[in-house]
């Protein structure tokens, strides 16, 4: 986000109370329970833990070496038995789970308990391939009850999921794949894209040339294209699953076993594998679930429309609103097919109250028209949440007035997949909210900002996010790589202060403004991706010599990928290179992290010592007055850039 934007925020003075309608029923209304979780943070987490099945009480709520943190010692529990058993057996089998809507317009109603035998179905199919507990099982699958079918049937088990973004390439998978030994990949035989086949299987079976850790493939059948498979490696879900008993005792976890890992891009090229547990995971998904979306389990329709690719998936689709009963929304295809109303013909069909989802969609909507949502019937809803990256007043106006019809109260998320649920977010029914604020840490949080030398700042002011309390949802590491744990998170500031890696400002009410990233990490379309990815990808092109990249800001995508790319010494910089460079990032990572722009440059800034000088970069490519060029080897380059840039079409 650029600086007028930030100082545009930061002027904003428009405020919003809870609706008295909505305070009338709401969960929460008044400020004592951040008093009460002020007043002793362990007890106010112990309590909401309680509210979770275990099979084994805890020993010591919380061990706190830092950085290492373990929550609730010595407690068992299984996290799909919190998820479905303890509901079925207290008389809610019929309840829906899911209404999952595909994009070709098919459906499926599951109830819990329908779910909780497939799930034991599953669940039993992965002890006949192999996997038990503490093995990892990698899922590459579209949004199909399948997905979060096969993580709770993982979780039943004890096995430890890593769930690829179906949206990601086969190199992508190869490595995550490779970098926790999957024994088992779970797929299908392709996805919907648009009403196109996007054959994710061929996509998969590219991955497994180069790995040698799986023994199965797992694949079920979606879309109904030929695909190949390896006879005795590859077997049909529906061929295996359904003839298996719907009887599978969960197996009782430690509250520090592994739940799952998730990776996400760091400052280096390769995706860090975070890592989650158990007790304090669904402890805080659950009660951020409830209390930030204001869940009612008996009438709500809640919806979050993100994939279950990302972190806000797995929180907020999967393992939140089953850990308290909610009956959910799932939907498998794109706000746009067949029509830009999609999204609103799914809240007027099924009653959606809470809608879930990310400002780059908002600002989609605010360009595709107002005609579309006012087409249908939105009076359902109740409460508006947004997640993923900076909400700009202007789409939060629109939301409110266009989607919620003036009468939803709005949640600005913030929160990371490190975190592992909401961490920065109103209390809907007791927050006064501000357009372009996630307002106020959530009780049990403790959050503040830090200068460059590490003291608070004060109120108003603006540094670094910290976290500066340890939370039951926080990473507990990254798979393999405890140096890189602690340099990331701990290490900036050290003594157990956790460095987000965003820039964040207090206005002289306290509430905290979010201002992006502060390091070389992306927000692409509320996508996490780091510019030395892109760039390891551009360089493994034989025809690159040489390439940077930065984020510009951008109003749709919230940021978008400009490269500037040095060819070999006698390739020649055109048009064609520059499509085959972007295709080439597409194969590589995904298309998501395709570049906007990519310009030939004979020459990089660099400074004396040869680092290159992204800032610089990122200024061109905002067109914004240089910064600082005294270190600077030559001058003359950035000059030269910026003028080709300028004239680009
Ligand atoms: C950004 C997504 C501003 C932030 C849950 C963070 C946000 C990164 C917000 C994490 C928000 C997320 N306001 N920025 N409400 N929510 N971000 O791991 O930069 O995919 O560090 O987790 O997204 O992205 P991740």
């Amino acid at each position: 986000m650029g600086a007028d934007a930030i100082e545009g925020l930061l002027d904003e003075s428009r405020t919003f109370p809870p609706p008295p309608e909505f305070q009338a029923n709401a969960l929460v209304t008044g400020a004592e329970i951040y008093d009460d979780a002020n007043a002793d943070f362990e007890g106010f987490w112990a309590r909401e833990a309680a509210q979770l099945d275990w099979s084994r009480e805890w020993d010591t709520i919380l061990d706190w070496q830092p950085p290492h943190a373990k929550w609730f010692v010595g407690g068992q529990l299984n996290v799909a038995h919190n998820c479905l058993d303890r509901h079925v057996e207290a008389g809610h089998g019929e309840q829906v789970a899911y209404h999952w809507e595909g994009e070709p317009g098919d459906t499926r109603t599951i109830t819990y308990q329908q779910l909780l035998d497939d799930v034991q179905r599953t669940a039993n199919a992965l002890k006949e391939l192999g996997v038990g507990k503490g093995d990892r099982v990698a899922i590459y699958l579209p949004m199909i009850p399948e997905l979060p079918t096969i993580m709770l049937a993982c979780a039943r088990i004890g096995a430890i999921h890593s769930v690829v973004f179906a949206g990601f390439s086969s190199a992508a998978l190869r490595d995550r794949i490779n970098d926790s030994s999957c024994k088992l990949l779970v797929t299908a035989d392709g996805s919907w894209r648009r009403g196109n086949v996007f054959p994710l299987k061929d996509n998969a079976d590219e991955a497994l040339a180069e790995t040698d850790s799986i023994e199965h493939v797992l694949v079920v059948r979606r879309t109904e294209n030929d695909v190949a498979m390896t006879e005795g490696r590859d077997v049909w879900w529906h061929e295996l699953v359904p003839g298996q008993s719907t009887e599978c005792p969960p197996e009782p976890m430690d509250a520090e076993d592994l739940l799952y890992l998730l990776y996400t891009s760091g400052t280096t090229g390769k995706p860090k594998g975070i890592m989650h547990t158990t007790g304090g995971y669904l402890t805080q998904v659950a009660f951020t679930h409830r209390y930030v979306f204001d869940l009612e389990p008996d009438t709500d329709v809640y919806w979050c429309a993100a994939d279950i690719g990302w972190v806000t998936g797995h929180s907020y689709i999967v393992y939140g609103p089953l850990a308290n009963r909610a009956t959910s929304v799932m939907y498998e295809g794109t706000p746009n097919h067949p029509a830009e109303d999609r999204f609103w013909e799914i809240v007027e069909k099924y009653g959606v109250t809470q809608l879930y989802t990310a400002p780059t969609a908002i600002r989609s909507f605010m360009k595709w028209g107002d005609e579309h949502p006012a087409r249908h019937d939105l009076s359902s809803l109740r409460l508006l949440g947004t997640v993923g990256e900076p909400i700009n007043p202007e789409a939060w106006m629109w939301y409110r007035e266009q989607i919620g019809g003036g009468r939803c109260p709005i949640v600005d998320t913030w929160w990371q997949t490190e975190t592992g649920a909401i961490m920065i977010a109103p209390l809907p029914g007791a927050t006064t909210t501000k357009p372009g604020s996630a307002t106020f840490p959530l009780p049990g949080i403790s959050a503040t900002i830090y200068d460059d030398r590490g003291n608070e700042v004060g109120v108003p002011g603006g540094g670094y996010l910290v976290l500066d309390r340890p939370w039951p949802s926080m990473l507990r590491g990254i798979w393999g790589d405890e140096q890189r744990f602690a340099d990331t998170y701990w290490s900036r500031f050290g003594g157990g202060i956790y460095f987000a890696g965003d820039g964040a400002k207090r206005d002289t009410d306290g509430y905290f403004w979010l201002l992006g990233r502060v390091d070389d990490v992306m927000n692409v379309s509320g996508h996490r991706i780091s510019t030395t990815e892109v760039e390891s990808a551009l360089v493994s092109h034989p025809s690159v010599a040489e390439a940077a990249v930065v984020g510009r800001a951008d109003a749709q995508t919230g940021q978008a990928i400009a490269a500037f790319v040095t060819p070999r010494g006698n390739v020649e910089g055109d048009e064609a290179l520059a499509k085959e460079l972007r295709e080439h990032v597409a194969k590589m990572i995904s298309p998501i992290a395709k570049p906007a722009s990519l310009l030939f440059t004979a020459d990089l800034p660099k400074t004396r010592s040869g680092k290159i000088m992204r800032r610089l970069l990122k200024d061109i490519a905002e067109d914004k007055e240089l910064g600082d060029t005294t270190t600077l080897a030559d001058a003359g380059v950035v000059d030269t850039i910026k003028g080709r840039y300028l004239d680009q079409p």
